[in-house]
C-alpha cells in the first residue's frame, strides 16, 4: 500500500519516486521492494542545516529556506529540491536546485493562508521535513 506525497528510494540504483495517488501494490525497482522514505524533523548534532523553515519578506512573499544556518551547495554536497505542500494536500510544488544555487523556493500567493510544510531533500543526508505553524 502506498500513500499520495510518499517518497521510495531504490537502493540498488538510487531512484527515487513520488505516490501522486494511494495505491494498494507495492513498488519495485531493480527486481526489489523500493524503500519508503520518511523524512527527519529535528537535526541532532549535525548543526541546523536541513530543516526547511518558513520565512517572509516584505517584498516577494513567504519563502522556504533550507535550514536556520546556510546548507553547503557544492557538487558533492547540496539540496537536491524542495517541496511545498498545502496542509490538506491539494497543492504542491516542487524547486530543483544545482551546486552553487541558493536553496530557497518562493510561494506564490495563491496557495493561501493555510497550514503549510515543506520537504527537501540533501543528496547526502536525505529527506528532510519542517512546518509552518503561523496561519
Ligand atoms: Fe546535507
Amino acid at each position: 500500500m502506498t500513500n499520495k506525497l510518499e517518497f521510495y528510494r531504490c537502493s540498488v540504483c538510487g531512484n527515487v519516486v513520488q505516490v501522486l495517488l494511494d495505491g494498494e501494490g507495492e513498488l519495485f525497482c531493480c527486481g526489489e521492494a523500493m524503500e519508503l522514505l520518511k523524512p527527519k524533523t529535528t537535526e541532532g548534532d549535525m548543526g541546523e542545516y536541513h530543516v526547511p523553515v518558513f520565512m517572509h519578506d516584505d517584498e516577494k512573499g513567504t519563502f522556504i529556506q533550507v535550514g536556520k544556518e546556510p546548507h553547503p551547495m557544492t557538487e558533492e554536497h547540496h539540496i537536491e529540491f524542495i517541496q511545498f505542500i498545502s496542509e490538506d494536500k491539494k497543492c504542491t510544488g516542487l524547486h530543483y536546485f544545482g551546486s552553487g544555487e541558493e536553496p530557497k523556493m518562493y510561494l506564490n500567493k495563491s496557495v493561501g493562508n493555510q497550514k503549510k510544510c515543506a520537504v527537501e531533500m540533501c543528496n547526502l543526508h536525505g529527506l528532510w521535513k519542517g512546518e509552518n505553524d503561523e496561519y
